[in-house]
C-alpha cells in the first residue's frame, strides 16, 4: 500500500466510525467536511497534489498571470479610494494568485500593506511560503499566514474557487412533495448513500424557502445548499471595516441553479483532470467540489450589512479590468494569448465562472462590473 492509498484507507475507516457514532447515518455536509478537511487525513490537507497540471483540476491563476493582473487592477482600485489597507487571500492554493497580485501591484507602485492569507490546508500553506519565498522573496515580508480572521481589517478579501469547495447539504423531493435528507451509511464496508428524514437544523427551512420561490418541487428533485454561507459571510462582514470582497468562482443565480431540468444539483468530483459524480470512491484522494448559489451569496452578504457591488461573468470581469490592455502591454504576447482565451471563452471559463462583489464603505462603482452588472439576475 503506498502512503496516500493508505491515507484513504485510514479516512475511511474514519468516517465510517463517525457513521457508527451518528447511529448508522450521516448528514452528506459532514461527510464531504472530512473527506477534504479531516486533520491530517482530507484531500485538502493531506499531501495529494491537488492543483496544477501534476494534480487533479487547474484553477484560473495557474492558466495564466493576466487573471492576478486582473483582480490586482480591481484591489488597487479600492485601496487608492480607501486611502491604502491591506489584501486578505482566503483558500490561497498554490499562492500563485499572492505572487502574481503582488508582482502587479508592486509594478503600478501600489503595494498593500500586507498581504494575508487565511489558508485552512497546511500542506498548501507550505506551498504557498515557498512559491513567495522562490518568486518574491523581496515581498515576503509583507505576506503573514493567520490562523482565523482578523478582527479590523480594511481592504480587499478575494477568494477565487473557495466557496465551491464548502460542504454542503443535500436533499431529494419525495413523492409526497416533503423532503429528505441525502446520508451517508456503511453497507458491507463500502459508503452509499441513503435519502433519509431530515436531521441537520435548517435544511427543512431552507427548502421550503426555495419551495416559497417556485423552485425544486419535483418528486425525486435533488439538489444541495450550502448552510455554512450565511455564517461565513456574516464572518467576513464583521471583519471588514472598509473595503471589498471578491468572490470568483463556477455558479448561477438562483433561477438557473434550481431550474427543473437540473435534477441531480451540481455535486461533483475532480481526479486527475476527469470530472464525474461519485463523492464515495478514492476518498481523500480526490475534490468534492458543488456549484455556487450566487443569489444566496448575494443575500447572505447583504444580510451580514455588506452592500452588493456588482455581479458578472468572469470574461466581463476580466475585461473591465483592462485584461487586453495587459495583454498587448506585455512582452509575451503569444504565449499569454492562449491563457487569456481560456479564461475568457464562453466556451471554457468566461461565462462559467462569475464574480461578485460585496463592499462596505466603497460607495463609487468598481471596474471590474463596468462592462456589464447582472445583479439583476440574481
Ligand atoms: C479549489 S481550491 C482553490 C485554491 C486557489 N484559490 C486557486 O484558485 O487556485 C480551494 C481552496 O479553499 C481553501 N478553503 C476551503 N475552505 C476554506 C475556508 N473556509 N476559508 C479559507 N479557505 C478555505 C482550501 O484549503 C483550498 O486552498
Amino acid at each position: 500500500m503506498d502512503d496516500t492509498t493508505e491515507i484513504s484507507a485510514r479516512l475511511a475507516e474514519h468516517i465510517r466510525a463517525e457513521i457508527a457514532a451518528a447511529g448508522g447515518l450521516l448528514p452528506f455536509d459532514r461527510f464531504m467536511d472530512l473527506a477534504l478537511y479531516a486533520p491530517g487525513l482530507g484531500y485538502y490537507v493531506a499531501g495529494a497534489v491537488k492543483l496544477g497540471r501534476d494534480g487533479d483540476f487547474v484553477t484560473a491563476p495557474e492558466i495564466s498571470p493576466l487573471f492576478g493582473r486582473c483582480l490586482a487592477t480591481q484591489c488597487a482600485e479600492v485601496l487608492d479610494r480607501i486611502g491604502g489597507g491591506d489584501l486578505l487571500e482566503l483558500g490561497a492554493g498554490t499562492g500563485t494568485l499572492a505572487v502574481e497580485v503582488l508582482r502587479a501591484l508592486e509594478h503600478a507602485d501600489a503595494l498593500p500593506e500586507r498581504y494575508l492569507i487565511l489558508e485552512p490546508s497546511p500542506d498548501l500553506q507550505e506551498r504557498q511560503q515557498t512559491l513567495i519565498q522562490e518568486r518574491i522573496p523581496h515581498l515576503e515580508g509583507r505576506c503573514a499566514w493567520l490562523t482565523r480572521l482578523p478582527s479590523k481589517l480594511r481592504g480587499v478579501v478575494l477568494a477565487n474557487e473557495v466557496l465551491d469547495a464548502m460542504p454542503v447539504h443535500r436533499f431529494r423531493i419525495r413523492n409526497d412533495g416533503g423532503i429528505d435528507e441525502i446520508c451517508v451509511a456503511e453497507r458491507a464496508g463500502a459508503l452509499v448513500e441513503v435519502a433519509a428524514p431530515v436531521r441537520s437544523p435548517g435544511l427543512v427551512d431552507a427548502v421550503a424557502a426555495l419551495h416559497a420561490e417556485g423552485f425544486a418541487h419535483d418528486p425525486s428533485y435533488t439538489s444541495e445548499i450550502n448552510l455554512r454561507l450565511p455564517l461565513w459571510l456574516k464572518a467576513l462582514g464583521l471583519a471588514l471595516d472598509r473595503g471589498l470582497i471578491l468572490l470568483v468562482d463556477y455558479g448561477y443565480p438562483r433561477p438557473a441553479y434550481y431550474q427543473p431540468d437540473r435534477t441531480m444539483g451540481t455535486l461533483m468530483c475532480h481526479l486527475r483532470h476527469q470530472a464525474h459524480g461519485d463523492p464515495y470512491t478514492h476518498i481523500g484522494l480526490q475534490d468534492i467540489t458543488a456549484h455556487v448559489d450566487f443569489t444566496a451569496v448575494a443575500e447572505a452578504g447583504v444580510a451580514a450589512g455588506l452592500d452588493l457591488a456588482g455581479f458578472t461573468t468572469q470574461a466581463n470581469f476580466l475585461i473591465g479590468c483592462g485584461i487586453d490592455r495587459l495583454l498587448s502591454e506585455s512582452n509575451e504576447p503569444f504565449e499569454l494569448t492562449l491563457g487569456a482565451k481560456q479564461l475568457l471563452l464562453p466556451t471554457a471559463m468566461g461565462e462559467r465562472f462569475k464574480v461578485l462583489g460585496l463592499t462596505t464603505g466603497v460607495d463609487e462603482p468598481l471596474r471590474g462590473f463596468s462592462i456589464r452588472d447582472l445583479s439583476d439576475r440574481l
